[in-house]
Formats: C-alpha cells, structure tokens, sequence
C-alpha cells in the first residue's frame, strides 16, 4: 500500500476512535496512540527522511492534512465530552433555588443584662459609681466582715458552694478563711469601705451563687445589684426617699412602695421593700398571693460593726445599704413566672423583651 493510502487509513482509524470516545480520559488515550511521542502519526512525521524524493511533497502534505483533521476531531470532541461532563457534575451537586432560605436570627443583649443596666442608669443619675466585685470571694468578705458571726445559717454547706482544692479540702487563702462562691454582693461593701473613704455612693452589679436547686423562684446562680452609701447625716430618711425614687423609676409613678422589718447581720435597722402588685394594683391575687405586695429587695442602715471591720467611724459617719435580685425585678417588671424562662435561651421567649 502506497503511503498516502495508508495514511487515509490511519485518519479514518483515528477519527472512528475519536468518535467513539465515551470520556476524556479516553479521548487522551486515543490522543497518545497516534500523535503521542510514540504515536502511530509521529512515525511518519519522523520517518519523512526515508521517504524518496519524487513523493516527499505529496506525503508531506498528505501528513499534515492528516495531522490537522486529527488535532481538529479531538479538539472538537475534547469540548464536548468536557461540557458533558461539566453538566453532570453540575447535576449531581444541584443546588435547589427554590427551596426557602435559612433565616438567621438576630442576637439581642439579654434581658438581665438590660435590667441590669437599666438599674444603674438610674443610680448614676443619683451620682452613685459602678463597682465591679468578685464572683470568687473569701469568706471574710462574703460574711465575716458582714457582721455575719460564724454559726449564722446561711454560712452553712447547704447555701455557699465551698472553692476546694484537689484534695477535697477548702482552699485556704486568708487565714482560717475559707475561698467560696459568693452568696451575696454585699462583700463588695466590705472591700469599698476598706479602699475608700467617705463620702461613699456606689452600687455593685454582678453574679451571686447559692446552692439552690432551681425551681420557679430560685436559681442556683443569679445577678444582683448591691447598693452603698456611705456619708456624714445619712438617715434612714434617705434610704426610704432612695428606694422609693428607683421604684417610681424601675415600675413607674403608680407603683407604691413600703417597707417591711426584716433582719440582716450587716444592716441594723434592717428592711424589706415591696411594691404595690403591678397585676391586681394593690386588690390582692395569686401572683401576690392575696396581700397586693410583693417583695423587691432587703436593705437597712450600715451596723456600726460593719463600720468597725472597716475602719470607718461610726460617730462621723453612717449610711444605707440595699441588695437586689435583678432576676426578681425583671420577672415583676414583665410579669415572668418562673425565673427559669430567663435562662432556657428560649428565643420566641426572649425576642419578647
Ligand atoms: N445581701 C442581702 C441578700 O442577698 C441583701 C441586702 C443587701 C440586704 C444590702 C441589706 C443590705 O439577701
């Protein structure tokens, strides 16, 4: 067979491979097989020289017509088994767009948290200062320099959680004193008094921690907000006028307040206030369990002893203390009632507020 004729052959060979390619893995084997290093049309692209002189031109230009309609096939079909295989992979991953969309919820600060500033806004705009404290206390602060002798109950194990080392015993770090969760706030007054000198008007906003379990009015871990003052001629005129203007403020101009004896061992007069029942107005129903009072914090002027334990005098000096649950005022304020709600991370509970 003259060369021209097979080379027709080996284009109709090639070009019935290239048509029959199914992928492009494929279609690149065929590629190799005959224009390859070793490919069947490189042969004769290499063995040119062997070729007499009368039929170089003609084989020659029958090579590159080979040559060009064989790179042409593949280039075409190369496109279309690509675009096929774009297609499928396209398929496979489908993205339905009419699916609806995921809706992304917008955070909000909590509602403690609001409270808890709302509470300040109004002692600052008394002229109070806010003071941070430590959740982590010793039992100095917490109760002995409260005026809180050493067999008084809520120093029991059943209300503080206890800070122990490894080994299981309390971890001493002041003495005998032992290194707890504190109970209260009020061991911020303690450390106030002890670093500054009166006049003194501060509150202190932060978490608490009783060994409660929690139920609809108790929580193993609140928020509360202490306040302080203390200065020359304080009376307890000054606590009640206070404590009247943040509730007017807190609940509004309706609301009445009053205050109830109480007994705390860092305040000697010692108070509870309650406000008139912002459900019944005073009538008397179940949420204020038929008196039309509830309760909102405890408060009393500052026992001389705790003065003592500071280093203030008491013959210069006096003033009023106050401890507020924030949890407490946020569940009158919006008629919650159960504490627990405030802390589920509800949010068609908390988008309320
Ligand atoms: N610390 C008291 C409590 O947790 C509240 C309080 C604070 C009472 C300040 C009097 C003065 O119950």
């Amino acid at each position: 067979m003259a060369i021209v004729e097979e080379l027709q052959a080996l284009q109709r060979d090639a070009l019935s491979a290239i048509a029959g390619a199914g992928a492009s893995d494929e279609l690149e084997r065929v590629r190799v097989r005959v224009l390859g290093k070793s490919g069947s049309l490189t042969a004769y692209l290499r063995s040119m020289k062997d070729v007499p002189k009368e039929q170089r031109a003609e084989v020659g230009k029958t090579l590159n017509q080979v040559r060009n309609v064989v790179e042409g096939a593949l280039a075409d079909k190369k496109r279309v088994l690509e675009d096929a295989e774009l297609t499928a992979e396209i398929d496979a991953g489908a993205v339905d767009v009419t699916l609806p969309g995921r809706a992304q919820q917008v955070g909000t600060r909590h509602l403690i948290s609001r409270i808890t500033d709302e509470i300040s806004d109004i002692f600052l705009g008394l002229g109070y200062n806010v003071v941070a404290g430590n959740e982590i206390e010793t039992d100095y602060y917490n109760f002995e320099a409260l005026n809180t002798p050493a067999d008084h109950p809520a120093r029991g194990m059943q209300d503080t959680f206890y800070v122990v080392d490894r080994s299981g015993d309390k971890a001493a770090v002041r003495g005998e004193s032992d290194v707890l969760l504190r109970t209260q706030t009020s061991g911020v007054q303690a450390h106030v008094m002890e670093a500054q000198k009166p006049p003194i008007y501060i509150i202190a906003p932060g978490k608490v921690y009783r060994r409660d379990v929690a139920d609809p009015s108790h929580l193993p871990q609140f928020n509360q907000v202490e306040g302080l003052v203390v200065d020359e001629g304080i009376t307890f005129g000054d606590l009640k006028g206070t404590l009247e203007y943040f509730v007017k403020q807190m609940f509004g101009e309706d609301r009445k307040t009053r205050l109830r004896p109480h007994y705390f061992p860092f305040t000697e007069p010692s108070c509870e206030a309650d406000i008139s029942c912002g459900i019944c107005g005073g009538e008397g129903c179940r949420f204020c369990k038929g008196t039309g009072w509830v309760e909102v914090l405890g408060a009393g002027l500052v026992d001389p002893n705790v003065f003592a334990y500071a280093g203030i005098d008491p013959e210069r000096y006096s003033g009023f203390a106050f401890g507020m649950g924030v949890e407490r005022i946020a569940c009158l304020k919006y008629n919650i009632p159960d504490l627990r709600m405030l802390l589920e991370g509800d949010m068609r509970f908390l988008r309320q507020f």
